[in-house]
């Protein structure tokens, strides 16, 4: 069987993180106590997440190392592992050191970056973040940069060109696209409407919470994931948050609600994340038109130490959990809630996601 196809089309950005006792007052000059840079944005993030679930590590950098050493002495037949899925992000990055940097750990991680556009006059996306040590609270600025610069043309959906051993992959549409909202709405929307004309699943993540969406968007979405904020404001553009609804926000009945005025508006799965709370999801049978499901409490952790990321997390492995093991939601979800908690263990984004092999359930 050739290997799957994911597809992420969003954001590639460069996060710059300063940590401070407290934030500067205006005009003041403070001396801070670190500053660190790393890959993120949402999209990134999500392609790594894919890619990392999917693969164990030693699989990985072994083979990175054999294609390393195939580059300098060429004739070797066999690749050691071909990925099970094909990871293939779609994006755009400036032409500058943030840009290759980006480029450079998504390859290493096992995704093909073949088709993220580097853009000569356009910088690289950057969110700045500012952590105040002694409150916690997190302050960020995002320049979206090359990112605003993503459109969808015709050929978006084309096979990707890149050579490797898996050319097989190559010839079709992808089995699931992933989005999110970090790259133009118009963008968004209009390919939702290719892939539902080309009957390719979309799986959507309106992230960061947004007022509105166009209905036409939620017609014919297989996956709809989201959490407790990007949930309300949605539900809250579609005019039917009542103060009762507000008051239960969290519980399983106004969760099932939630979920249920997404399924009347053509959405398959439905899937709320909660934090430390956990998951709500619901799938709509087809036959009968009705929702179920239910609540997943979160997963043990040991101590909460960086929630960063945790959202990305839990859509990559929802996505490897249905498409690269043929999951049904229910299963799907419990994998990503186990993922989602592995990765507030850890401090930082992209390099807090675990690889396959480093949760247990479902098989690599
Ligand atoms: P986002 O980062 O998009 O706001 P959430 O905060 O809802 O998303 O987290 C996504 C998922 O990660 C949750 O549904 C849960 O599975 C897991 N998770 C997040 N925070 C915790 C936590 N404190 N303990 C255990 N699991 C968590
Ligand atoms: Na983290």
């Amino acid at each position: 069987m050739p290997p799957k196809t994911i597809q992420i089309i969003g954001s590639l950005n460069i996060d710059l993180i300063t940590r401070t006792p407290r934030h500067p007052n205006p005009g003041e000059t403070l001396t801070a106590t670190s500053f660190t840079y790393g890959p993120g944005g949402k999209g990134a993030n999500q392609a790594v997440a894919c890619a990392r679930l999917s693969r164990s590590k030693n699989n990985q950098q072994q083979q990175q190392q054999q294609q390393q050493q195939q580059q300098a002495a060429p004739p070797s037949t066999s690749s050691l592992s071909t990925p099970n899925i094909h990871i293939d992000m779609i994006g755009a990055v400036g032409n500058d050191f943030f840009g290759h940097h980006l480029l450079d750990e998504l390859k290493a991680n096992g995704v093909d970056t073949t088709r993220v556009q580097q853009t000569d006059g356009e910088k690289t996306g950057t969110a700045v973040v500012i952590v105040e040590e002694d409150s916690g609270e997190n302050r960020i600025l995002i320049t979206p940069g090359a990112n605003a610069s993503v459109v969808s043309p015709p050929s978006l959906f084309l096979p990707s060109s890149s050579s490797s051993s898996s050319s097989s992959s190559m010839t079709s549409l992808p089995d699931l696209i992933i989005l999110q909202l970090e790259i133009p709405l118009a963008t968004v929307v209009n390919i939702i409407a290719t892939a539902r004309e080309s009957c390719i699943d979309v799986l959507l993540n309106p992230a960061p919470a947004v007022g509105d969406l166009p209905r036409d968007v939620y017609k014919g979405l297989k996956h709809l994931i989201m959490n407790e904020t990007e949930a309300g404001l949605l539900m809250g553009a579609l005019g039917s948050e009542t103060a009762e609804a507000e008051e239960e926000k969290g519980s399983p009945k106004n969760a099932q609600d939630i979920c249920e005025r997404f399924h009347a508006l053509g959405v398959t799965n439905v899937i709320i994340t909660l934090g430390a709370k956990g998951v709500y999801y619901s799938f709509r049978n087809e036959a009968e038109g009705w929702g179920e499901g239910g609540h997943v409490p979160a997963a043990e952790v040991e101590t909460v130490v960086d929630t960063t990321a945790a959202g990305d997390a839990f859509v990559g492995a929802y996505a490897v959990a249905v498409v690269g093991h043929g999951a049904g939601v229910a299963e799907a979800v419990r994998w990503a809630n186990r993922v989602g908690a592995r990765t507030v263990e850890k401090e930082g984004a992209m390099g807090a996601i675990p690889w396959g092999d480093e949760v247990g359930g479902l098989p690599v």
